[in-house]
């Protein structure tokens, strides 16, 4: 039997990625008003443990699958890398057949995403992709589920990023054809998508523009998404504060966007840098519902991986 890992959003059919959007609608929808301990009707992964292995930092994404596992009726075991024997060199591969025969799914957070692959690859139970260098498609899965929550239709909306093209920027890009929304690009040409992902959407046929500059990006956009300016891993911070710099969401840039225009951002933020408090506490911000969503769709997902 296939093994169904969660890596990225573009091997996936439309269809699950349709079906998985849809769960995390109605799994919400059906628990509103509970207290969050609760575990849902039917507990429907009683019996299954998650473990998630951190090799960078974490708020959301470690409490929120945490969270979902209990939601779910199973459990779950967090660990960072480096307590593990994979910070003494035990290969990637021996740990993944180890914690096969421990555990039903593993969800990994890396610095190199070909080491997610590897695990993967390794392993006899389904990985999903916390974050890694290269993508987070997690996020994604919740920020598009945010925006169909706030009225809108993703076929056929626009979308614009601006800031770095960086792994979030990744996961829109593979998301694009998928649920038929065009993105527009703005970033530096430092900054810019990796060319591996943009090949990636003319194969799917995803409609991504790229651009130059913030307000080029932003112009007829139903949606603006930033993310931090320095990633974890990046190791060049003055000088991306700097380019970067006139990518900075302010009051200004969103007048450029379609009026009444959503702004998404994955957190953690960093107000004055990336985007201004006028914008993230204002009222087009979706960001808290987007937080909540990492939980909702990530349950979805659970769910799918494990076939429940
Ligand atoms: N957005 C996100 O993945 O947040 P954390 O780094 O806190 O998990
Ligand atoms: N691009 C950011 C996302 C954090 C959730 C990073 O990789 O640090």
């Amino acid at each position: 039997m296939t093994i169904r890992h969660f890596l990225d959003i573009w091997p996936l059919e439309q269809a699950e990625l349709r079906a998985i959007l849809d769960e995390a609608h109605r799994a919400k929808k059906a628990r509103a008003g509970w207290s969050k301990g609760r575990i849902d009707l039917g507990a429907p992964l009683d019996g299954h443990t998650l473990a998630m292995i951190f090799e960078k930092a974490s708020t959301r994404t470690r409490f929120s699958f945490d969270m979902a596992m209990r939601q779910l009726g199973g459990s779950s075991i967090t660990t960072s890398s480096g307590d593990m024997q994979l910070g003494r060199g035990e290969t990637i591969e021996d740990t993944a057949r180890v914690l096969s025969r421990y555990v039903d799914a593993v969800m990994i957070r890396a610095n190199d995403h070909t080491d997610i692959e590897t695990f993967a690859e390794a392993a006899s139970i389904p990985v999903i992709n916390g974050l890694s260098d290269r993508s987070h498609p997690c996020q994604i899965m919740a920020d598009l589920m945010t925006l169909e929550e706030h009225g809108l239709t993703l076929k056929g909306a626009r979308l614009a990023w601006v800031g770095d093209g960086n792994n979030v920027c990744a996961s829109f890009i593979h998301a694009a054809a998928k649920f038929g929304f065009s993105l527009a690009i703005g970033t530096p040409q430092r900054y810019a998508p990796d060319e591996d992902d943009l090949d990636i959407a003319t194969e799917l046929q995803g409609r991504i523009e790229l651009f130059e500059t913030a307000e080029e990006a932003v112009a007829g956009a139903d949606v603006v998404i930033a993310d931090t300016f320095v990633s974890m891993g990046d190791l060049d911070a003055e000088r991306r504060l700097e380019i970067l710099e006139p990518f900075a969401v302010t009051d200004e840039l969103m007048e450029l966007a379609n009026g009444g225009a959503k702004f998404l951002h994955c957190l953690p933020a960093h107000r004055g840098e990336e985007v201004d408090a006028e914008v993230i506490d204002g009222p087009d911000s979706l960001v808290w519902d987007e937080a909540e969503n990492r939980l909702h769709a990530q349950k979805a997902i659970l769910r799918w991986c494990l076939g429940k």
